[in-house]
């Protein structure tokens, strides 16, 4: 075990307009969006918290207060349960409420890119280590993917970023690593690509949206210029870093979905109601019929 300090801070960058699911996030936030009964913002935070995150910070943008009025407590419909004897619906209500003070909310007022949203969160995490948990992925896993990142960085101290692997032609959609020496769990990284031209990978396994980074990456992205898409990338920030502080690559095995693109969203939604025990047996034939039909 290296010596590290311990990760109590995550950040979640919650401003992203949510174009690809107009008309509905005109309205309503993506990140609020159901799978089954939960926004998909819930799910990562409920990552974080199952790897010991003690503090949650929302980088948000206007059109957003949802998600703040989410994480607090809904006076009247609280009361209007207690009155209605509801003591289930209480009792789930309290127990996804995160503690007072323990989430804060700023705002990234232009949508500069993943990089200046997270340079956003500066002044809240100061000068510790945090988790980065990008809110459209959710993932399903025995293990949540940042509690196994946690275990990792705490042998190797620095930065950790999950990868998982993607088939080469996907490549260019994501930050894509490059493999050095294996570690338990995992490999060192040797290098990073943020959307690698086709055919110019350095290897298929990319970045899947969790990272565990060292606060230095804040002075970095103070200056860090436009990259690709024209956008601040927390990429590049990363690799002036990576000369400096050495970056780990966490081999997530479990699976992951993208909700911040249709199939994915809906893909999430029948994979996490097939594994309740109170859905399964309402959707299961139906489904199989509609797969039957298809043929
Ligand atoms: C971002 C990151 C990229 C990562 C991806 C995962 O890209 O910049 O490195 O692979 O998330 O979803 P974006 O999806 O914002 O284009």
């Amino acid at each position: 075990m290296v010596q590290h300090s311990k990760l109590r801070k995550a950040v979640f960058p919650v401003a992203g307009l949510g174009t690809r699911f107009l008309p509905a996030t005109k309205a309503v936030p993506k990140e609020m969006l159901t799978v089954v009964d939960k926004p998909v913002i819930q799910y990562v935070v409920d990552e974080a918290a199952e790897a010991g995150i003690e503090h949650f910070v929302f980088v948000t943008g206007r059109g957003k207060g949802v998600i703040e009025d989410y994480f607090d407590i809904q006076f009247e419909l609280e009361q209007t349960l207690k009155a209605r004897n509801k003591n289930a619906e209480l009792t789930l209500l309290s127990g996804l409420l995160p503690k007072a003070g323990s989430a804060s909310f700023t705002r990234q007022q232009e949508p500069l890119g993943l990089g200046h949203a997270v340079w956003c969160a500066r002044d809240i995490v100061g000068g510790e280590p945090f988790a980065l948990l990008l809110p459209d992925m959710i993932m399903r896993a025995e293990k949540g993917c940042l509690k196994g990142m946690v275990e990792l960085y705490e042998n190797t101290g620095g930065n950790v970023i999950a990868v998982e692997e993607c088939a080469p032609d996907q490549a260019h959609k994501y930050g894509i690593v490059g493999v050095g020496e294996q570690l338990e769990g995992g490999f060192r990284i040797t290098e990073m690509v943020e959307k690698p031209a086709k055919g110019t990978a350095p290897s298929n396994f990319f970045i899947n949206g969790r990272y565990i980074l060292q606060p230095e990456i804040f002075a970095i992205l103070e200056t860090q210029e436009r990259g690709a898409g024209n956008e601040i990338q927390l990429t590049d920030g990363m690799l002036k870093l990576a000369k400096t502080q050495a970056f780990a690559g966490y081999h997530f095995k479990g699976q992951t979905f993208d909700c911040g693109a249709k199939d994915g969203f809906i893909l999430a939604n029948v994979s996490f109601a097939i594994e309740r025990a109170d859905i399964r047996p309402m959707i299961e034939e139906p489904l199989k019929a509609l797969l039957a039909a298809l043929k």
